[in-house]
């Protein structure tokens, strides 16, 4: 917990959901799921507390990883919460066109979640209060001293004609307790050990500007990296992977021909709350074998290269 104490994960549980229910009662309350584990767990804790009095709406932003809206909306599906799956790349694509500046893209894709989010969130008759999977790292890193480092989207307000109460159950742990609280409540291994994925999605690892077609790239070069992971028992042991598209190109060569085209840099770091990272050593074939893969299966991509700087100085996400 945020103040040092040990966390005990049973009687967190047994508190949140009297608070929960102490603090909304019979109201209902909106919730937006992302995919991650800190969205995922407060659903459930709130779900605990009032069963179907909670709606949670998972956007699609057109920027999660391959496959990964569908196969996500099943598993809440599954866990029998009240979800609603809202498809809504194309907003977000046309909000993004012709944007390359990191912090713009940040603010474009936010301001868009947030219309989307408000536009579903006023369809939901009587809603008075907004659940929010806010962890104690994010509030720490956007009251650092020195000003923002990011905007990071999911701390950002919803229109004030919304007038919500905010349930954020989870504020004072960091993520390794989240994850106990989610193995307390059942969650599947697969979901508890996901790895953070930030807000903006794949935005902030599409440098340069984003299209539907950089957007696939990305994805087809994730999807590759990290199943060799998994496929070599590493996933779980590492905190947060994945590839991010470069905006420049370079020169290779192909049967013999020249190519000009994209780079992708790999990146996989350990970390216990995001605020520092190292990098992790991954065994070398692994690497040799993920960028033929790449180079070989994903259009337009002919080099790769493997991030080696830890956080600080580099921050994990690359914009
Ligand atoms: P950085 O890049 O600041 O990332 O070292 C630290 C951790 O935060 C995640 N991240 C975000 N998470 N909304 C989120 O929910 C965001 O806007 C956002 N930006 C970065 C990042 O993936 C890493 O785990």
């Amino acid at each position: 917990m945020y103040n040092g104490e040990k966390l005990d994960a049973a009687q967190f549980v047994a508190d949140a959901i009297k608070e929960i229910k102490a603090q909304v009662g019979g109201d209902t309350v909106v919730l937006g799921l992302s995919g991650g584990v800190d969205s995922t767990v407060t659903a459930l804790l709130v779900d605990k507390a009032i069963g179907h009095n909670l709606v949670c709406l998972f956007v699609d932003h057109g920027l999660l990883r391959k496959n990964e809206f569908e196969d996500v909306l099943k598993s809440y599906e599954g866990m029998g919460l009240n979800v609603k799956g809202i498809r809504a790349a194309d907003r977000f694509f046309a909000a993004c066109k012709g944007i390359s500046d990191p912090e713009l893209k940040r603010k474009a894709i936010g301001k868009t979640f947030v219309d989307v989010f408000a536009d579903e969130a006023r369809k939901v008759k009587d809603a008075k209060w907004l659940a929010q999977g806010t962890i104690w790292p994010d509030i720490a890193e956007s009251q650092s001293a020195k000003g923002t480092i990011k905007s990071h989207h999911n701390v950002g307000g919803l229109p004030e004609d919304l007038h919500f109460g905010l349930v954020e159950p989870l504020k004072y742990l960091y993520k390794f307790e989240v994850r106990e609280v989610g193995a307390e409540l059942g969650l599947d291994r697969s979901f508890l050990l996901r790895h953070p994925f930030p807000g903006p999605g794949l935005g902030v690892r599409c440098l340069g500007e984003i299209t539907p077609e950089r957007i696939h790239t990305l994805q087809e070069a994730d999807a590759i990296f990290t199943d060799a992971l998994r496929e070599a028992g590493l996933y779980e042991k590492i905190w947060q992977a994945g590839a991010i598209l470069l905006n420049e190109r370079s020169t290779g060569v192909t049967d013999g021909a020249r190519t000009f085209d994209n780079v992708v840099a790999l990146r996989a770091v350990n970390s216990v709350d995001a605020v520092t990272a190292e990098v992790i050593d991954l065994p070398f074939e692994l690497l040799q074998k993920v960028a033929r893969q790449i180079a070989a299966q994903v259009d337009g991509v002919n080099r790769v290269v493997y991030e080696v700087t830890p956080k600080p100085p580099a921050t994990i996400e690359w914009e």
